[in-house]
């Protein structure tokens, strides 16, 4: 369930407000004395709870006035949420009037913070305390209702999102992942969900990810949702892919052990994807949608796909196997194709594809590629806008002969050990089909290693692509 938003005077088990650096003359009154003696200093994702005449005051700390954005309100009321981690229920915020970011999105960031700041990637801890205390109803003034509420939908999509990808692969399957895409439509009118299998992809001709799934018992699931509303837009299908490997091994081209189980998040891609879709339902946006999350499971066994195959993709085109860990392009290569034929019209792919990418841009932008300048710019513009933040990288013809083969069409992997994001890039736009796409590498932002001391807090599942898909659903709604 989603935060409530009250605009009533219900009473709050604690008050909020924020505090800039220096605390100056504009600080609340209640608070002017603890500013004096130097103890609050208004620096960025600072907190301090104070008990005055039996109410709680929190105090956040925004940094310096002038460079306020919505990213230092969320951290602010993420450090709040901690803060009170053993207190949740009301909380009542107070906007500043005085600050760079209007009202509405002020009122959207503190929403968003303190229900991503909340979040705990802890679930299958046994310790007596419990999980924290969540806070459950958020106090706000009437006129930011509308924002608010959105912002309490996303963020708490965002987190459904980071559950999946902090699942262990031994419960998050492409089964599995199927079955919560089941639930997931459940939910929603003109949500539908369904799955195909390895016969039914096998008919289709789905070369590519039937291999990738074949190292493992747990069969590789090319799991579908549709979402069409009676008062959709003619002419216009969203067209959402997500790379959705519940556990990458790398196959046969086994990978080095350390820190190897960071890749049961390598569905991130595919998590976002889902609850992204499940946020444009519940937000009742009038826009045609189709999401195809390519699972399967990347392991060794005797069945395994190995370096030396050739592979028939669903589009007819041949590809020589160089590495079994380049496993992403693989599975998105027929999914790319399934959400074409299924009449997507703008297609917008989400992959944790290659270590270069996390190497290059570290873990806050994704890269992302697009063959069309309109939509590579609604992409970028909706990445900015929601918090998933995007930054371009080039599609160019001339980078297509490092995938040559001498054998097939084109291979999956280079010896060349040189722009591999953008080969990657490549190798996806032979199954891109026609009309705009865009390709987001979320490698580093996907699933974070450590935490990024902002208002996700904690490491593990970000829920990467939620609010990016559901702004640019919007914005074509
Ligand atoms: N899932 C990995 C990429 C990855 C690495 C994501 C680190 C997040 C963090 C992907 O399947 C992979 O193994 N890519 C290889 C491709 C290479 C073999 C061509 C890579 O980038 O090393
Ligand atoms: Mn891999
Ligand atoms: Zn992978």
């Amino acid at each position: 369930m989603p935060v409530a938003i009250e605009t009533g005077d219900a009473r709050p088990d604690a008050f909020a407000v924020l505090v800039t650096q220096p605390p100056g003359d504009g600080v609340d009154a209640r608070l002017a004395d603890v500013a004096g003696t130097g103890e609050l200093r208004g620096e960025r994702g600072e907190t301090l709870v104070l008990h005055l005449d039996g109410t709680r005051v929190v105090a956040a700390g925004v940094g310096p006035r002038d460079s306020v954005d919505e990213d230092a309100l969320r951290t602010a009321a993420a450090a709040v949420a901690h803060a009170l981690r053993r207190v949740g229920g009301t909380l009542h915020w107070q906007l500043e009037e005085s600050l760079p970011v209007p009202a509405e999105r002020q009122a959207a960031a503190l929403v968003e913070g303190t229900v991503l700041g909340g979040y705990s990637p802890g679930r299958w801890k046994t310790d007596e305390d419990g999980p924290p205390r969540e806070v459950t109803r958020i106090v706000l003034p009437r006129d930011v209702q509308a924002a608010a509420e959105r912002a309490a939908l996303l963020a708490e999509r965002t987190n459904r999102a980071r559950d999946l990808a902090n699942m262990p692969p031994n419960e998050l399957t492409p089964q599995t992942l199927a079955e919560h895409a089941d639930a997931l439509a459940a939910e929603h009118e003109h949500l539908t969900a369904s799955a195909l299998g390895p016969a039914e992809m096998d008919e289709l001709g789905m070369g590519a990810i039937t291999a990738v799934g074949r190292g493992s018992r747990n069969e590789p699931r090319l799991v579908v949702l549709r979402y069409d509303p009676p008062e959709a837009k003619d002419g216009l299908v969203l067209g959402l892919v997500g790379k959705s490997i519940t556990f990458d091994a790398g196959g046969i081209s086994l990978k080095p052990a350390a820190g190897m189980e960071a890749m049961k998040g390598d569905m991130a891609g595919g998590a976002g994807t889902l609850h992204g879709i499940g946020a444009v339902a519940a937000l009742g946006l009038p826009v045609r949608a189709i999401a195809v999350l390519a699972a399967a499971e990347n392991l060794p066994g005797g069945d395994a796909f190995r370096p030396g195959d050739i592979l028939h993709a669903a589009n007819g085109k041949t590809i020589e196997i160089i590495n079994t860990d380049a496993e992403g392009r693989l599975v998105l290569a027929d999914a790319l194709w399934y959400a074409r034929r299924e009449g997507a019209t703008h297609v917008l792919d989400l992959a944790t594809l290659t270590g270069a990418m996390e190497l290059a841009l570290g873990d806050l932008y994704a890269g992302y590629f697009a063959n069309d300048g309109a939509w590579s710019e609604r992409v970028r513009a909706a990445g900015e806008r929601s918090g998933d933040l995007l930054w371009p990288f080039p599609l160019h013809p001339r980078y297509r002969r490092y995938i040559d083969s001498a054998f097939a069409d084109m291979k999956n992997g280079s010896t060349l050990r040189q722009g591999s994001p953008a080969l990657a890039a490549e190798f996806l736009h032979e199954f891109a089909g026609e009309g705009p796409w865009a390709h987001v590498d979320m490698a580093g932002p996907g699933f974070l290693d450590r935490s990024r001391g902002d208002y996700l807090r904690v490491p593990g599942g970000t829920g990467f692509g939620v609010r990016l898909i559901a702004e640019l659903a919007a914005g074509l709604a």
